[in-house]
C-alpha cells in the first residue's frame, strides 16, 4: 500500500469511527405491537400501532436518579426511533412503554413494557445503532384466529 493511500485508509476509517466514540452519538430503535391473541409475545397476525408514546429514560444505577429522558411517538409501522447525542457509560437506560391510541388494546403487557437499550461506546461496542425488544398492548378479547395458531405457538402438552 503506498503512503497515500495508507493516509486515505486512516482518513476514511477515523471519518467513520470518530463521529461514534467522541460524540456518542446514539440511535434507539423498537415497534410497540397489539398483542391480538393476548399469547404474551408476537405472532404472524400481531399488529403494530401507530401514534403510541414511548419514553427512553436513563438513571445512575447507584441511586436511580433519572439522569435523561425523552419521549417520541410510533409512525405508522410501530416503530420508534431516538437519536442520542451524549454517551451515557454506566447509566442504566430503558424504554417505557407509554400510551396507546387503540381503543381496545391500550393495556401495557406487563411482561412487555419495558425494553433495556444501551447507549454507550465505553464497553467496546463500536455500533451505534441498537435495536430494542419490542413492547407491547393486549387486545381485550383475542381475535377468533388465535385458536388456530395456540397450537403452533405453543408446545402441546
Ligand atoms: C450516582 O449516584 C451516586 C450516589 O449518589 C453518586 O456518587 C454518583 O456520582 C452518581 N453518578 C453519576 C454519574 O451521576
Amino acid at each position: 500500500m503506498s503512503m497515500a493511500m495508507a493516509r486515505l485508509f486512516l482518513l476514511s476509517a477515523l471519518c467513520v469511527l470518530l463521529p461514534a466514540l467522541v460524540l456518542g452519538q446514539f440511535q434507539i430503535q423498537g415497534r410497540i405491537y397489539c398483542d391480538n391473541c393476548r399469547f404474551g409475545f408476537e405472532t404472524e397476525i400481531t399488529t403494530y400501532i401507530q401514534g403510541a408514546t414511548v419514553r427512553l429514560e436513563c438513571v445512575n444505577r447507584t441511586n436511580l436518579q433519572v439522569m435523561y429522558s425523552a419521549e417520541t411517538q410510533t409512525d405508522s409501522t410501530g416503530t420508534y426511533n431516538f437519536d442520542v447525542k451524549e454517551d451515557h457509560q454506566d447509566q442504566m437506560c430503558n424504554c417505557l412503554l407509554g400510551k396507546s391510541p387503540v381503543a381496545n388494546c391500550n393495556k401495557a403487557d406487563r411482561g412487555r413494557k419495558i425494553a433495556s437499550a444501551v447507549l454507550t461506546a465505553y464497553n467496546g461496542v463500536v455500533n451505534r445503532f441498537h435495536k430494542v425488544n419490542s413492547m407491547g398492548f393486549l387486545i381485550n378479547e383475542a381475535l377468533p384466529h388465535c385458536k388456530q395458531l395456540h397450537n403452533k405457538y405453543f408446545a402441546s402438552e
